[in-house]
């Protein structure tokens, strides 16, 4: 652990985690067809920089609804809840999470544990809360929320909140193990505060992750760059073009990167290389998208009961409030 006053950094995922997580996850995703990569590591340094870029472009709408409900509802978290412990899962900037923090410094918040797999970004924002909630004590932990949950710091009354709709990034069956740990480790009186985007014209869903300068398409790139950073890949990036689809069934945004034109891409990482058809498609994140009635089966299936669901004025966006 390393830190100074007010704040504290546990790192279980280091440089040598990270680089064999992602040989095994390349290895998987590449050699696979379709292929396809996990989202988790679209977010470096430069990824994590782009995603906050992303929430202020006009088309991606979620971190401002999000923003809006926290405004109105935060005051009713905090008195619902009683926690004076906010843990934050796929924390980031922690920027929107402020405005809890804020609703909750005046009513016993004692300590933050912001959690994520990006440690340069985690750590900033630590750092940054520290400095301006000087009662709180502040205990990031870096990890990955697939793997890690079972190390977050236990004790006191505790608020989970993953924010953002990060939760539309896990397949249905990845969802349904993170919510049964995030349940596992909830204690009688904590309580769940998620985010999650709705099901919406498909034409405003696919306009945000398919914005007009291409800052979702950089994005999107990244991750053959943090693939040739670390496994010494030689993807050409600008070889690959942004696609975005809305799949009708599964009611989730899909993100590809397709090939332009035929080509092969070394990995000596993981001692192979890969071949990539003229027009074919790599999958690099979903965004599911939700209806009350689904996330509350979904939390009802672990053990969670929806005590609150609040949406903002349009009904694009909702935070829910679950506890055991
Ligand atoms: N909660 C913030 C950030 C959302 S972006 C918001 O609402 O704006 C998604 C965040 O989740 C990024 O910071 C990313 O680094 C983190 N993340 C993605 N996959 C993760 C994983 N498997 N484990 C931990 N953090 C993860
Ligand atoms: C972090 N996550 C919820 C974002 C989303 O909307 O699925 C990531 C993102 N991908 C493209 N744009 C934003």
């Amino acid at each position: 652990m390393t830190g100074r006053r007010g704040l504290s950094v546990d790192v279980h995922l280091g440089p040598a985690d990270i680089a064999a997580a992602l040989k095994g996850d390349a290895r998987r995703g590449l050699l696979a067809h379709p292929k396809e990569l996990p989202p988790k590591w679209f977010y470096d340094e430069l990824g994590s920089l782009l995603f906050e870029a992303i929430t202020r472009l006009p088309e991606y709408y979620p971190g401002r609804r999000e923003r809006e409900i926290l405004r109105h509802h935060a005051g009713d978290v905090a008195a619902l809840s009683g926690a004076d412990t906010v843990v934050e899962l796929g924390s980031g900037s922690s920027d929107k999470t402020r405005v809890l923090l804020d609703a909750m410094a005046g009513v016993g918040l004692r300590r933050f544990v912001p959690f994520d797999v990006s440690e340069v970004t985690l750590r900033s924002a630590g750092a940054a809360i520290a400095g301006a909630y000087p009662g709180v004590e502040v205990q990031g932990v870096v990890g990955d929320f697939e793997r890690h949950l079972g190390v977050l710091p236990s004790g006191g009354r505790r608020l989970v909140v993953f924010l953002g709709g990060t939760i539309g990034n896990l397949l249905p069956e990845q969802r349904k193990v993170f919510l049964t740990e995030v349940a596992a480790g909830m204690e009688r009186g904590d309580a769940l505060l998620l985010g999650t985007d709705l099901v919406k014209d498909p034409a405003r869903l696919v306009a945000a992750y398919d914005d007009a300068v291409g800052v979702t398409a950089a994005f999107n790139r990244n991750v053959l760059a943090v693939l040739n950073r670390e496994l010494g890949a030689d993807f050409v990036p600008p070889r690959y073009a942004h696609a975005v689809d809305w799949n009708v069934e599964d009611e989730r945004i899909e993100m590809y990167l397709r090939s332009m034109g035929d080509q092969e891409v070394a990995l000596p990482a993981i001692e192979t290389s890969v071949a990539f058809a003229d027009g074919e498609e790599m999958r690099t994140e979903v965004s599911a998208k939700f209806r009350r009635s689904g996330v509350e089966a979904e939390l009802g299936s672990v053990g969670l009961e929806v005590q609150r669901w609040w949406t903002d004025a349009a009904g694009d966006y909702a935070l829910s409030l679950s506890t055991r």
